[in-house]
């Protein structure tokens, strides 16, 4: 686990699009694991940035997404599907992208066929993360089993709080989501997790320096032998505070 520091929300983006176009330079077929949220978004305008540059080509380049709501179709405005086509994909000349088809109503049938997706493609190459404040990776809430593979869950209260605000009412928010389970996420080669803002420090000083248990589902990231995670000093206060020497260091 590395942690790279970067002065702001913006650095953080280019930092993060650089190690992603990195990938696609090195393996031209790459399978990039991708996220929402609001944390990946000026990752994504800086990736199609560089791709208006010319720097990198998408059309051998696979994506599966982490989760998608359970019940909403693939053209609701707040849907994850929705989410990637306005934030990257319409912008790049990527073919091939995959999320949880959230209007399977037969969980178990939809879990296997993501799973059986990530497995034909072979595998995830760079898995790209964001955290909540109670530490959940994907949908992956605390207390989560950490060896689960792809599943549908009930989101806790306070995820549902913390997404009300791009739903009309909380009462429209989901309550069930389609996510890739701990061991799917720790099946990826590479990890590459992004936190910004100060809301974060300490879910962030958590992950890094507690003890490993699925109360805080981020702290199984120790168990990864490639994890990149890039914060901005407003998401490394905490760290910088207590045990700064810690920062870019393999740890
Ligand atoms: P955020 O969400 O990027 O909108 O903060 C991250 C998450 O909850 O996983």
């Amino acid at each position: 686990m590395k942690i790279i520091l970067t002065k702001n929300y913006e650095q953080l983006s280019q930092v993060a699009a650089q190690i992603i176009i990195s990938q696609v330079s090195e393996k031209n077929d790459s399978v990039l694991g991708l996220a929402t949220g609001s944390t990946p978004i000026g990752t994504y305008k800086e990736i199609i940035k560089l791709y208006n540059d010319k720097q990198v080509d998408f059309s051998n380049v696979k994506s599966v997404n982490l989760d998608e709501y359970y019940g909403l179709e693939k053209g609701h405005e707040q849907s994850y599907f929705t989410f990637m086509n306005e934030n990257l994909f319409k912008f790049i000349n990527i073919n091939e992208t995959y999320l949880p088809d959230g209007t399977n109503p037969n969980s178990f049938e939809e879990c296997e066929n993501y799973e059986k997706t990530i497995k034909n493609l072979g595998g995830i190459d760079l898995q790209l993360l964001g955290i909540g404040h109670n530490g959940h990776i994907g949908f992956n809430e605390p207390d989560t089993i950490f060896s689960t593979k792809t599943h549908c869950v009930r989101l806790k209260p306070s995820t549902i709080e913390a997404n009300a605000r791009f739903f009309e009412t909380i009462d429209d928010v989901p309550k069930t989501a389609y996510t890739m389970g701990i061991g799917t996420i720790m099946s990826a080669k590479k990890i590459l997790l992004l936190v910004s803002g100060e809301d974060k420090s300490d879910i962030l000083y958590k992950t890094v320096t507690g003890q490993v248990r699925p109360q805080t589902p981020s702290s199984i990231l120790h168990f990864h032998q490639n994890v990149i995670i890039v914060a901005d000093e407003l998401a490394l206060k905490k760290i910088l505070d207590i045990c700064p020497e810690i920062i870019d260091k393999n740890i």
